[in-house]
């Protein structure tokens, strides 16, 4: 949770730990987020709630959209770290090339793993795919003990999650990280509650077979 001092609060993921920094990606689409930028000062608590449960699988497919990309940047530093760099193949894509986060993180990236874009509508010099994100998972071969992690706006998760399921994943083997306003983080104002499940708590990253009927959660 990062805030600014008489300004407010908010949920942000941690991008990158490396060099014993914390780097944080931030739209600026508010109060808090257009303040974060430039204060000075910028109180941090957490982290709270699940993370990606990589370790329980021989393959991730990473499936981003939009602004999704921060965590996922971050899985691939600490899936590297741990000597597991190869086991991850990343699939992301935008609205528009310029929407495209980390441009020279996704080239660097593309140098030792499998990275594969694509963008709703071309434009400049772009050359690369042109289609909704779900559709890259067509592109990918996985091994039996292989997750999908989905991160990014709600239409686009569950057209991933569609798309997964029916190239043969198991709804345990796919796992979402879901938003909701947030205050506290740590399960007690209620703010981010549906049905039985807090998704500051009990979230934000959730095994899709537990989330599936609460349809709400994916509004
Ligand atoms: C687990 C988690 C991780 C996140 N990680 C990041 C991150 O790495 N980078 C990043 O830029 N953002 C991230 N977000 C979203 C971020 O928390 C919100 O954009 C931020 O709290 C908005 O605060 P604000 O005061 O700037 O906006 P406000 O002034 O409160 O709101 C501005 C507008 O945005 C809408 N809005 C605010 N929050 C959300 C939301 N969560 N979902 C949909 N609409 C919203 C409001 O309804 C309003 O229309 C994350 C959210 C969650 C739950
Ligand atoms: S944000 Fe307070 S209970 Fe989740």
């Amino acid at each position: 949770m990062l805030s600014v001092q008489g300004v407010g609060e908010g949920p942000i993921s941690v991008a990158s730990g490396a060099g014993r920094q914390l780097l944080f990606t931030i739209r600026d689409i508010g109060t808090v987020t257009s303040k974060l930028k430039t204060s000075r000062y910028v109180g941090v608590r957490g982290p709270y709630g699940t993370s990606w449960p990589w370790k329980e699988y021989d393959e991730i497919v990473a499936v981003a959209g939009g602004i999704g990309i921060p965590p996922i940047r971050s899985l691939i530093e600490e899936m590297n770290g741990a000597g597991r760099g190869k086991d991850i193949e990343v699939l992301y894509g935008a609205r528009t090339p310029s929407d495209l986060v980390y441009k020279k993180e996704l080239k660097d990236w593309s140098k030792s793993i499998e990275v594969h874009l694509t963008v709703d509508r071309g434009e400049g010099e772009w050359n690369g795919d042109v289609g909704f994100v779900p559709t890259l998972l067509k592109k990918v071969r996985l091994s039996k003990n292989a997750a999908v992690f989905v991160i990014g706006p709600p239409l686009m998760m569950l057209n991933t999650v569609k798309e997964a399921l029916s190239i043969g994943f198991k709804a345990d083997r796919i796992y979402l990280s879901l938003e909701r306003r947030m205050e506290c983080g740590i399960g007690v104002c209620g703010h981010c509650n549906v049905g039985e499940f807090y998704v500051c708590e009990d979230g934000p990253i959730f095994n899709y077979s537990r989330v599936k009927e609460q349809r709400e959660l994916f509004l």
